[in-house]
């Protein structure tokens, strides 16, 4: 029996991930620690509630005391660490939880798998550590600077160097993997593609940041959840490893294919000001992965949308309930603050 930790599974990917691993791994068992912040959703785990291979742990990352005797109790042969503030436009807001959170959570974690050991420590991260390309540069690779722009991204970087410094100093067998955009089920309402889906469903206005020209690389959480097993099963530790589809777009160009897929008027469109900060566009050279792990993506990018776009429509309850109370007063805060 393998003992994985997933933390952040009550989340948009590691609820996801949960179900990828229980499905594919019938002798692994996996414990789920989640503050559940305002984006941790345990309905986001309802079909999988009664696996008596799953337990599930309320409780911060950054709790060195809570994190100690998880770490005692459990004796964890895996880590997986995808627990983070991940919103930017509220890291613009307010720093401080993606500080306490994405730095202070992940360095617990891996002193916390340091005095213990352990296998595998995977941190999933994000091309936003990277910044911002300009439209003719080379899409990002593993070997590409950090510049983090935002305070989101910029807590991520620090939470990889700390993973590094864990591998160099201490041999910790860590691996990073930075994603790009991920869209499929169960993401919070907050981001781009389910703003987009929800508004044209209300036929209400869809806010696109700036003149729309930003680029995003697009990849399926299904096809992501493939990747981070893989990694954490065969990744060598202190690597990194990008992870992309090679499906870049522009959000105008987003927007516009989603409202032809739901016969929805382009009128809805409504240029809002931009991002303060906005990285101008990301892209993953994913070929590192490709070649070391033999993964490539399996979603066609418009029948992902078009099942997604059914996914919402079978799921009314769901973002009702996810939309309501302190997302309604962050939506209200941000929009006012633009
Ligand atoms: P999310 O916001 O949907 O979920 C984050 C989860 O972490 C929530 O369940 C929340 O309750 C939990 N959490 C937050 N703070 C915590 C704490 N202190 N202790 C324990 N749990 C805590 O995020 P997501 O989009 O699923 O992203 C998951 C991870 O993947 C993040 O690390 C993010 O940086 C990374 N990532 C996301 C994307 C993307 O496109 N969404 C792309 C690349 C990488
Ligand atoms: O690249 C990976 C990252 O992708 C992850 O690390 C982050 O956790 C995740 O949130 C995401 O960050 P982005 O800032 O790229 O995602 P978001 O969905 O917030 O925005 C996508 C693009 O759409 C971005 O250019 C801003 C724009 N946008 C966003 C919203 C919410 C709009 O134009 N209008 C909107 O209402």
């Amino acid at each position: 029996m393998v003992k994985l930790l997933v933390t952040g599974g009550a989340g948009f990917i590691g609820s996801n991930f949960i179900r990828h691993i229980l499905k594919e791994h019938p002798d692994w068992y996996i414990v789920n620690l989640d503050k559940l912040t305002y984006a941790g959703n345990l309905e986001n785990l309802k079909d999988v509630e009664d696996n008596p291979r799953c337990r599930f742990v309320r409780g911060d990352i950054a709790d060195r005391e809570l994190v100690d005797r998880l770490f005692r109790e459990e004796k964890f042969d895996l880590v997986a660490n995808l627990a983070a503030e991940s919103h930017v436009d509220r890291s613009i807001l307010d720093p401080a939880p993606f500080i306490e959170t994405n730095v202070k959570g992940t360095q617990v974690l891996l002193e916390a798998a340091r005095q213990r050991g352990i296998a595998k420590f995977l941190q999933v991260s994000t091309d936003e550590v990277y910044g911002s390309l300009q439209p003719d540069d080379p899409p990002f690779t593993e070997e590409s600077p950090i510049r983090p722009n935002s305070p989101y991204s910029a807590s991520k970087a620090a939470a990889d160097l700390m993973c590094r410094a864990y591998f160099v100093t201490y041999g910790l067998p860590v691996v990073i993997t930075r994603c790009s955009n991920n869209y499929g089920p169960y993401q919070h309402p907050e981001k781009f593609i389910p703003t987009i889906i929800l508004n044209a469903l209300a036929d209400k206005p869809i806010p696109v940041y700036g003149d729309g020209q930003n680029v995003r690389d697009w990849i399926h959480v299904e096809d992501h959840c493939r990747a981070l097993d893989l990694v954490l099963q065969k990744g060598q530790a202190g690597e990194v490893y990008n992870i992309g589809a090679n499906n870049e777009h522009t959000n105008l160009d987003i927007v516009k294919t989603i409202l032809r897929l739901m016969n929805k008027p382009a009128s809805l469109i409504t240029f809002v000001k931009d991002r303060p900060g906005h990285d101008r566009r990301y892209a993953i050279e994913p070929s590192k992965i490709e070649a070391a792990l033999s993964w490539q993506p399996q979603v066609d990018f418009t029948s992902g949308l078009k099942d997604l776009i059914t996914w919402y429509i079978e799921h009314r309850p769901w973002w009702e309930r996810v939309k309501s109370g302190e997302y309604r007063e962050y939506a209200e805060k941000w929009y006012r603050s633009l």
